[in-house]
């Protein structure tokens, strides 16, 4: 079994099954203390240092929350332009010295490959928020989560799933992420539907290939995909060359309550990362669809929340201490009512 304590979580390609289920496991665990029913403060005293150096809502206000909950304290630095990168200092001296001031960190960057750079010179654990194109192993493993929670309705598992992949599958580093996740289990089918020049990196498809899934590529849908689940993913401007050549791919792929009635069966589960682009010349994912059940999208965004308080637990190596640390709420909420 994997070892979480001490450990970074850089991408989702180091965990196996028996470790995702343990995240999943843990929490699924944090539930009470998420949505205010008891408090816990295992990690009274701990400190997250939250670095985001690409924008965020989701990410960044989630992490905090979830360390926030499990009783830690959380400093913040946003924005490059607010941090010595921008006066030339390395990733491997900013870990030096920001991990000297925390018990862990996460960080999101713009360039691939820097949250592992950034690791090897912190001396605690490092979380991937995001590193450009490349990966989000968080957003990944709440989408699991997700996945895992809504199919229960339909008794189903996390196998034997039928998935749809929409939109920028070349920049969306979620989708990277979960398609190398989806490979773990059985009999997985996946489509991916993108306009060529944004279909899904070759690398990603064969990790799904290669353990012998069925990869669908398409530019179009057709006929009923019979689909679990469909997950749509904004065009990602920001890793494109140009703002004109983002906008040629821009409003190709609206969903719609009228696409998704043609496409796709009565309990198909809709995703998305978020944020969602509402701008009317984009529209990936329409409002028509607000009022289905089947609408996960706000849920999904509330599990980031237990998955994060998850891998602060097993990080820090709490995981089996948490109902030692519990707390009455004694303030009014209705978030349970
Ligand atoms: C995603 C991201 O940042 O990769 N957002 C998120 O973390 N939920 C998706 C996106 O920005 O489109």
């Amino acid at each position: 079994m994997m070892k979480f304590q001490g450990n970074h979580i850089l991408s989702v390609s180091q965990f196996d099954r028996e470790a995702i289920a343990k995240i999943l496991q843990v929490s699924a665990q944090m539930a009470p203390y998420a949505s205010r029913k008891k408090r816990c403060h295992v990690l009274d005293g701990a400190i997250l240092s939250n670095l985001f150096f690409e924008p965020s809502t989701r990410t960044r206000v989630s992490f905090g929350t979830a360390f926030n909950l499990l009783g830690g304290f959380v400093r913040e630095t946003v924005g490059q332009e607010n941090s010595s990168l921008s006066k030339g200092e390395s990733l491997f001296d900013t870990a030096q010295v920001i991990s000297g001031y925390s018990d862990v960190i996460a960080m999101r960057h713009p360039q691939m490959h820097s949250v592992e750079q950034f690791a090897q010179g912190s001396s605690v654990p490092v979380i991937n928020g995001g590193d450009g194109a490349n990966e989000h192993p968080t957003q990944a493993l709440l989408d699991l989560f997700t996945i895992q929670s809504e199919m229960m309705h339909f008794n189903k598992g996390l196998d034997d799933l039928n998935i749809v992949l929409m939109g920028d599958l070349k920049h969306g580093r979620t989708v990277h992420s979960l398609s190398k996740l989806l490979s773990l289990y059985d009999n997985v089918k996946v489509t991916m539907v993108a306009p060529k020049a944004l279909q899904m990196p070759d690398s990603v498809i064969s990790t799904l290939s290669d353990a012998g899934h069925e990869v669908i590529l398409t530019e179009t849908m057709a006929g009923n995909l019979s689909a679990d689940v469909i997950y749509q993913t904004r065009i990602q401007q920001e890793r494109f060359a140009s703002k004109d050549e983002a906008e040629l791919y821009r409003g190709h792929f609206s969903l719609n309550k009228s696409v998704y009635q043609k496409y796709c069966q009565e309990n198909t589960v809709i995703m998305h990362p978020l944020p969602r682009d509402s701008r009317p010349e984009a529209n990936e994912l329409d409002t028509d669809l607000n009022d289905l059940d089947n609408l996960a999208i706000f849920r999904q965004a509330q599990n980031g929340v237990l998955v994060r308080m998850a891998l602060f637990a097993l990080t820090l190596g709490v995981e089996d201490q948490l109902t030692d640390y519990e707390k009455p709420v004694n303030w009014f909420t209705n978030k349970n009512a």
